[in-house]
């Protein structure tokens, strides 16, 4: 604590301290999300980064899902950044996380136009070179890990929004057949995982979706292995397409499996209580449309706290898309998605905090103020609480009506201020006498 014997204003050595009222009821019967989506035979999963699978983000990661999806380590310039020289260490690392959890893993990702290292994709390369690199990356990345991957996204991001195939190093390079012949290595490279094509802005029924429903479509014709379509599921807040359960439904009576594969959902920021609870409608929804269709075997979230996430970094301005907060304190989402695989937990529904402040101080007497603000939560009247640790005595009080008892003090609200509606605040002031030291004193609501 700051000495304060200086006669000076304060207003810049102001602290504040604050407690939660009305804090949500116990959580701890709350089961974690993949116990949730076990008990519906669902998958829900997080991306991870390796280097970061210690402390609390691998306590939650190993908790609350039952899959990871390396978010970087195992695209090609993560593996292997110079050619013929491979870098496991990162991708390794997660999958023993994950069999350390009993956690699948899904694997992302093989054949993409991003991503890739330098050496390759500013080659020159022949048809048969180009062929004869893309087999055999499939054969040696599912090979490291044959057996142990549930699923692989094999070929990521084929199509461009008009539903004409990507002018990818690929595309230009093979032909659309690389996608068929990308499937059929995958199947001989690890015959036990589920091969996915995997993308964006396929969520709803659109020209993209359908493009890709359309190969799907002849590839199943052709007998090409093919075993699933990933939708990603990159949404703004308030947007989660009307068609998106149709989508699904469209897939799965091609007789494919839907993952959604990268859920993350962002506003323009900052959040607030409002766009949170829009957001956790979002998910909510999301979740319900892959619940109730039963070739929908679940969802990944792209990172499960927003301190993780790359939204900020590519959509300037924009961010708090996932379900933990910067600090992995659950938002409003994770109990929507708990709530969407059949849990019973009320959300926690905000809360009133009080903050006590000197603003000004002399030699025998301060200033104080107290600020209680609500967010997600009201009040219809107030009484705020402290003990004094230094002998400081309350002289005299305004926009409350303060008693103190030795050292307690307790202040309620006026007659004209005892309303704090969602997102508003008050605030009271008091003169008060010290000697000595002037301690910060905690402020609980009551
Ligand atoms: O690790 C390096 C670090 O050493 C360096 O200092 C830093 C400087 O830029 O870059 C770091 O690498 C970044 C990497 O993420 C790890 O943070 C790359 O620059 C950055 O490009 C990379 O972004 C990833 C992006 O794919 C690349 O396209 C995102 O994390 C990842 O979330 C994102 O994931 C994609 C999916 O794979 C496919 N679907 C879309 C999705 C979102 O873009």
């Amino acid at each position: 604590m700051r000495s304060l014997r200086t006669g000076l204003s304060l207003a810049s050595l102001v602290t504040g301290l604050a407690l939660l009222l009305g804090a949500p009821p116990a959580q701890a019967a709350d089961l974690p999300l993949r116990d949730l989506a076990d008990a519906k035979n669902k998958v829900i999963g997080t991306a991870v980064a390796g280097s970061k699978l210690t402390g609390t983000y691998a306590e939650i990661a190993a908790r609350e899902f039952n899959a990871v999806t390396p978010e970087n380590a195992m695209k090609w310039g993560s593996v292997e950044p110079t050619r013929g020289t491979y870098n496991w260490a990162e991708a390794d690392r997660i999958v023993d996380f994950a069999e350390a959890n009993g956690q699948q893993v899904r694997g992302h990702t093989l054949v993409w136009h991003s991503q890739n290292p330098s050496w390759l994709a500013n080659g020159a390369w022949t048809a048969a070179e180009l062929r004869q690199l893309m087999n055999s990356h499939i054969a040696t990345t599912m090979g490291r890990y044959q057996g142990r991957l549930a699923t692989w996204d094999v070929v990521n991001e084929a199509f461009n929004e008009d539903g004409t195939y990507r002018q990818s190093l690929w595309y230009n390079g093979l032909g659309t057949d690389y996608i068929a012949e990308a499937l059929t290595a995958a199947r001989a490279a690890d015959p036990s995982a589920k091969l996915y094509i995997n993308d964006y802005n396929v969520e709803g029924v659109n020209a993209k979706s359908t493009a890709m429903y359309n190969l799907v479509r002849s590839l199943k014709e052709r007998g090409v292995p093919i075993d699933g379509v990933g939708l990603q599921a990159h949404l703004i807040l308030g947007q989660v397409p009307a068609t998106l359960q149709q989508n699904i439904q469209r897939f799965a009576d091609l007789g494919v499996d839907v993952a959604i594969t990268e859920l993350d959902i962002r506003m323009t920021l900052p959040a607030d209580s409002a766009k949170l609870a829009q957001q956790a409608a979002d998910y909510r929804q999301v979740l319900n449309a892959c619940v109730a269709v039963p070739r929908c075997v679940g969802a990944t979230v792209w990172g499960f706290g927003d301190a993780d996430s790359w939204v900020p970094s590519t959509f300037p301005g924009q961010g708090a898309a996932t379900p933990y907060d910067e600090g992995y304190a659950p938002k409003p989402a994770y109990h929507a998605i708990a709530e969407a695989l059949g849990g019973t937990t009320t959300p926690p529904t905000g809360a009133c905090t009080a903050t006590y402040s000197v603003v000004n101080q002399w030699n025998s007497g301060f200033t104080g103020q107290v600020r209680i603000a609500c967010d997600g939560a009201s009040l219809s009247s107030w009484k705020a609480n402290w003990t004094y640790g230094a002998g400081q005595q309350v002289t005299q009080a305004w926009n409350a009506t303060c008693t103190q008892s030795g050292t307690a003090v307790s202040c309620s609200n006026a007659s004209y201020n005892g309303t704090v509606p969602d997102g508003g605040s008050v605030t009271f002031g008091f003169n008060a006498s010290w000697t000595g030291s002037n301690p910060v004193p905690t402020v609980t609501l009551g």
